[in-house]
């Protein structure tokens, strides 16, 4: 089923041989937008390829050129409070790597758990906690895609990690670092899960990302994870929390966002 969905595309992008995944969370889909020459790509136009359902996600792939790297980006995720089984998201990302992909970025909109890092913060992922309950890779293992038991010592490649922070540095975009931690929502925490979640480790509170990093982890993909921070956790402000609010906040950080992915991408082209 994996071979045909990919398949599919490449009948669709002949001449296109994208080695690189961009995942647009909340807010953040304009990046798909700059790329050019592109092919837009229905998710509905795939046959076997899942269908997302939350307003602010389109659903298509993007393939084209961004800043000189060939990329293919995914306008529109999956969560599993849309109801999707978790292993939808394995067969998202196993159709990338059978298309060539083996670097992955992936973006999203997440609540702060610390003040320190106020909203409008982008933070870079060093690793994450799945509070999630399930797991993406639970059924039978496909050895050819990764072994049954996958490390995830280095799930947010250390070397891409150095590399984001030393361009943020260069053009001046400050950029925090912490853990992620996934719950599936779709409601928004609690003030005691927020104080829990603290002590657990965690920076950063959102419902997606973490599928989708085990997934490309199991496939050796290299992973390059960031959070545009929109919102306290539960708790930790006044008001109420909205997904209008994460909407809106994701879209104010998305220029500083796309320029430090669309750096990164000219400077993997001469760096290899
Ligand atoms: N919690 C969970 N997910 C989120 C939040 C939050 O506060 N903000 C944006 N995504």
């Amino acid at each position: 089923m994996i071979e045909d969905i990919a398949r599919q595309i490449r009948e669709k992008i002949p001449g296109h041989h994208p080695q690189t995944a961009i995942i647009l969370g909340s807010g953040l889909g304009s990046l798909g937008d700059a790329i050019n020459n592109a092919v837009h790509i229905d998710y509905r136009e795939i046959s076997g390829f899942p269908q997302s359902t939350v307003s602010g996600h389109r659903g298509k792939l993007i393939i084209g050129n961004l800043e000189g790297a060939e990329v293919i980006c995914l306008q529109g995720r999956f969560h599993l409070y849309e109801g999707h089984p978790p292993q939808v998201i394995n067969t998202v990302i196993k159709t990338l790597w059978e298309l060539g992909i083996r670097r992955l970025i992936v973006t999203n909109a997440a609540g702060s758990l610390t003040p320190d890092f106020q909203p409008g913060t982008i933070m870079l992922i060093k690793d994450h906690i799945n509070l999630s309950g399930t797991n993406p890779l639970i059924g039978p293992n496909n050895d050819k895609y990764g072994p049954r038991f996958p490390d995830m010592s280095n799930a947010y490649t250390a070397i891409l990690r150095e590399k984001i922070k030393k361009i943020a540095k260069d053009i001046n975009i400050p950029l925090a670092e912490g853990v992620y931690m996934m719950v599936t929502g779709p409601n928004f925490e609690t003030a005691a899960e927020i104080r829990a979640f603290r002590t657990l480790g965690a920076d950063a509170i959102g419902m997606s990302t973490v599928p989708e990093v085990i997934c490309a982890a199991h496939s050796g993909m290299q992973v390059l994870g960031l959070s545009v921070l929109t919102n306290m956790g539960t708790g930790l402000r006044q008001g109420e929390q909205s997904h209008a609010e994460t909407l809106a906040q994701g879209e104010k950080a998305s220029a500083a966002l796309q320029k430090l992915i669309k750096t990164f991408l000219q400077r993997e082209k001469y760096n290899g």
